[in-house]
């Protein structure tokens, strides 16, 4: 297994540009499946949940190949509806494939995604959305087994909890279903508007009618076209800390900085200098990082996904500061390693007590999330000596050239088996 080898402390400088968003290309990825005719996606990441999805649409029939920077899929022959454990059991976005299936062919077996390091990722949510649409489904060995024998019905589903799959696999079901759906209480990240974006694109009819509520008129025709994904604002959100954390002065590129206004203010109130451009933040971390408490939300809250990356940035606070994490029941696998680096966070509930003016001692650690994994390159980054970080399998599921990134801005960082 690769493992990253990090010499710190580094001050990073330079230009950072931005990939395309992982949690934005999967649902598209999954939405394709509406279509049987050719999608051609563009500014998708090369991250390895991507590669993952492509393979389980080519598992389930779709033709899908790189054209210099396009991904083509080609759905004219697609007829399979099973979406198998050993994919979706690595990559819990393959759940998304359920609702394309259903509005396609009226009935399909999905592996249940299982749970994962943050938590027990249920999606009870997906299929009581998806049973207001007319589908019968039961559990068995594993898997979903959905079917709608009258096809699927729009009708009115209000979301007991905000949920962005399963906005996402409803969105993308109901756009085949006859007559109209008005989904009620959904997620609202930019990556949602981004599937509608796409959804629309290729022929279907989704308008928002409310902060959080969207309507769906069934369409019986998906249309050929293009699309390019949004950016990652995950990524760029982490390099905007990197910068605070290492007291660096970057330009994080190929953005749209309105997507990122409740991280700028926090990094602003942290202490950081921070200007906006059209397609660009240029941000100067400054010597005194201040603490503070913060408290991750559905958008337009703090990212869940970012929590572990602030969490670095507050150990290096002047004073303690405490984190909730409101999304996920276990989102805190980073703090156990981030305290065998020399850091003091306490656990009580879903709170993170932070010691501040921490001194991050080198190790050798162990990824154990996505999110978590970039939190360790994060604090190895500020660390004096030689850092490894093993199992980082979980790191190239979401950022693309981690390395190659950074080491432009002068980090030392290398991979080794
Ligand atoms: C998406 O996960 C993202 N993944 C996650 O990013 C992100 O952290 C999360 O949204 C929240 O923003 C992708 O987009 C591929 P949810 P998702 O459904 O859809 C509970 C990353 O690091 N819930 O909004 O799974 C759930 O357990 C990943 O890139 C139910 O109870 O998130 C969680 O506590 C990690 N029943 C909360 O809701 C359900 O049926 C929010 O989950 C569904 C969810």
């Amino acid at each position: 297994m690769q493992k990253l080898q990090v010499f710190g402390p580094n001050v990073l400088k330079g230009k950072i540009n931005v990939s395309g968003s992982k949690n934005a290309a999967l649902p598209i990825l999954a939405a394709s499946l509406l279509s049987t005719k050719k999608i051609f996606l563009k500014n998708l990441p090369k991250v390895n949940d991507i590669k993952t999805m492509i393979e389980l649409l080519k598992s389930l029939g779709s033709k899908v190949k790189y054209k210099k920077k396009t991904l083509i899929i080609n759905n004219l022959k697609q007829n399979k509806r099973v979406a198998p454990y050993r994919l979706v059991k690595t990559m819990r976005a393959g759940i998304l494939v359920l609702g394309p299936l259903l509005a396609k062919f009226g009935n399909a077996k999905v592996s249940l995604p299982g749970g994962c390091a943050i938590g027990s990722r249920p999606i009870d949510i997906h299929l009581k959305g998806l049973a207001g649409l007319g589908v019968k489904y039961k559990i068995d060995q594993g898997y979903v087994h959905a079917s709608a024998p009258r096809g699927l019905i729009g009708s009115k589903i209000c979301f007991s909890k905000i949920s962005v799959g399963a906005t996402e696999n409803l969105l993308i079901a109901a756009s085949l279903a006859k007559g109209t759906t008005i989904l009620k209480n959904c997620a609202i990240e930019p990556e949602i508007n981004d599937l509608v974006n796409f959804l629309n694109r290729i022929g279907c009819n989704i308008k928002w009618i409310a902060k959080r509520s969207i309507k769906i008129v069934g369409v019986s025709e998906i249309k050929e076209n293009s699309y390019s994904v949004m950016f990652d604002r995950i990524e760029a959100g982490t390099y905007l800390i990197a910068a605070s954390l290492t007291r660096g002065n970057l330009k994080i590129r190929n953005i749209i900085p309105n997507l990122l206004k409740t991280e700028v203010k926090i990094l602003k109130k942290i202490g950081a200098f921070i200007k906006v451009k059209k397609d660009e933040i240029h941000i100067c971390g400054s010597k005194k990082i201040k603490s503070t408490n913060l408290k991750t939300a559905p958008w337009p809250g703090l990212a869940t996904d970012l929590q572990a990356q602030m969490m670095v940035l507050l150990c290096k606070a002047n004073k303690n500061s405490v984190i909730q994490e409101n999304i996920f029941e276990n989102r805190f696998m980073h703090v156990a390693e981030l305290n065998r680096m020399g850091a003091k966070i306490m656990i009580k509930g879903n709170k993170a007590l932070i010691n501040g003016n921490t001194t991050f001692a080198p190790a050798e650690l162990m990824a154990t999330d996505l999110r978590a994994s970039v939190s360790l390159v994060l604090a190895a980054l500020t660390t004096k000596g030689k850092t490894i970080i093993n199992r980082i399998y979980h790191l190239d599921r979401g950022y693309e050239d981690i390395e190659k990134k950074l080491r432009k801005v002068g980090a030392k960082i290398k991979r080794f088996k």
